[in-house]
């Protein structure tokens, strides 16, 4: 067992019903503790190939990217190259032996080309952020005023905001029982003649369910777009993978995501030549070139620090998600027996979280006890979307989507993260087991 492993604050996108943290000696008795994550630790274990890329960028100059089709604007790299070093700080500034003749290589190009690569699509375009990702393809897609866009009511807050934040309305439909992601019969029946796009989010790490809903959009001539920030890798009943299932996907690199960057990040991913161009345009503000701006965009850039950090963490990306997929398994085998309903197998789900149902109106109970035996759970979501305030003016009413309202009352998110120890897998099991005794 780890002592004394720094606990990280849950995301502050999540309602914490728990927080652990501290240490693992309480009275003189050692005790197991698990907090919702360990980032200290994950991005510790491989601290020299994060401290190497963060030096590269350092020493290169090179902090931000430039407009998709100009080389000519690229910020100059420094009149006197030097070379960074962390273990001398007196001596940090030093002239590197030889000077690059022309600018290095963007972190972020190299980034999208290993990630189009890993995660099997034609097209990687690094933004801002995941809410920034999803914005950015919506508006690709020319998503705006007096269009409709179909989605869930449950998931987080960006998922609909950014369509709200271009003028259209989010219509929602209800989601699965089993998989809480959208129903797409339910979302099918949404789809009408303001409809300009179907937003569906692959929650929790598992891909929602597209059909009959690709034939929907197929034959209205609508897209399908996935907000798959919690699913990077994720794979489909049918055998595809995110950014390939709609007509493009957006990921985030939040900390706390399977690809967690050290700040925020995004990405969209897409098979599509045409909306990759279009996300890439936008995101240096609709400039061509420095200067001369074809359309309205944003500042949804992918910053070089954070892609030359995440591209040292992308080789371990599949064995994350097969220690992700390991533990749901562990959790899945021996919670099935209790009075809860663990979530369904699935192959291809790549687990960002554990998400159980906690049936009888016992969930804040469960978590309150889980609590007091130093075990961080996470309520994802305890008010759906059609709910919020800021979306009072829609007119939604409490019953209108009755599965995501329940589940907002019986859903907790257990620790799942692949540097959990079987003490600490045991210890989740082991409190739960106790609980229901
Ligand atoms: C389903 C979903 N969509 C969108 C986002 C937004 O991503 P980001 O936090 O990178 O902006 C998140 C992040 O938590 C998310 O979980």
């Amino acid at each position: 067992m780890r002592q004394g492993a720094p606990a990280v604050p849950a995301a502050e996108n999540e309602t914490v019903i728990s927080e652990v943290a501290g240490d693992t000696r309480i009275a003189g008795e050692t005790r197991i503790v698990v907090p919702a994550q360990d980032l200290v630790l994950h991005n510790a274990l491989i601290a020299d190939d994060l401290q190497a890329a963060a030096l590269r960028v350092l020493a290169s100059g090179r902090y931000i990217l430039p407009p998709s089709s100009s080389s000519s604007s690229s910020p100059p790299p420094p009149s006197s190259p030097v070379s960074w070093s962390p273990l001398s700080p007196a001596r940090a500034l030093v002239p590197a032996a030889s000077s690059p003749s022309r600018s290095p290589p963007s972190e972020v190009r190299g980034f999208e080309d290993e990630a189009a690569l890993a995660l099997g699509v034609s097209h990687a375009v690094g933004v801002s952020s995941g809410t920034d990702a999803i914005l950015a393809m919506l508006m690709a897609l020319g998503v705006g005023p007096g269009d409709e866009v179909v989605t869930t009511p449950f998931s987080f807050i960006a998922t609909a905001a950014a369509i709200a934040r271009l003028g259209a309305r989010p219509v929602f439909a209800d989601v699965e029982p089993a998989t809480l992601t959208l129903d797409p019969d339910a979302a099918a029946a949404r789809v009408g003649p303001r409809t300009r796009a179907v937003l569906t989010v692959h929650l929790f790490g598992r891909a929602a369910r597209s059909e009959p809903l690709e034939t929907t959009c197929t034959a209205r001539g609508i897209a399908l777009v996935e907000d798959a920030a919690q699913a990077i890798g994720v794979v489909d009943g049918t055998g595809r993978r995110a950014g390939a299932i709609g007509r493009g996907a957006a990921l985030s690199f939040f900390p706390t995501k399977n690809l967690g960057g050290f700040g925020d990040a995004g990405m969209v991913i897409t098979n599509d030549g045409a909306l990759a161009a279009a996300v890439r345009l936008l995101r240096t503000h609709g400039a061509t070139t420095k200067f001369h701006h074809v359309v309205l965009g944003g500042n949804f850039r992918l910053d070089e620090l954070q892609a030359a950090l995440l591209r040292a963490k992308l080789p371990h990306l599949p064995a994350w998600t097969t220690a992700r997929r390991r533990i749901a398994g562990i959790y899945r085998d021996a919670l099935s027996s209790l009075p809860l309903d663990p979530p369904p197998p699935d192959p291809g789900c790549v687990w960002n979280q554990f998400v159980v149902r906690v049936p009888g109106g016992r969930r804040d109970e469960l978590a309150a006890h889980l609590t007091r035996n130093r075990i961080a759970t996470t309520v994802y979501y305890p008010e759906p979307l059609h709910l919020q305030p800021c979306f009072a003016t829609l007119g939604y009413r409490r019953g209108d989507f009755p599965i995501a309202e329940r589940a907002s009352s019986e859903v907790l998110g257990l620790p799942i993260y692949p540097e959990l120890t079987d003490d600490q897998i045991q210890a989740v099991v082991d409190g739960i087991r106790q609980f229901y005794l």
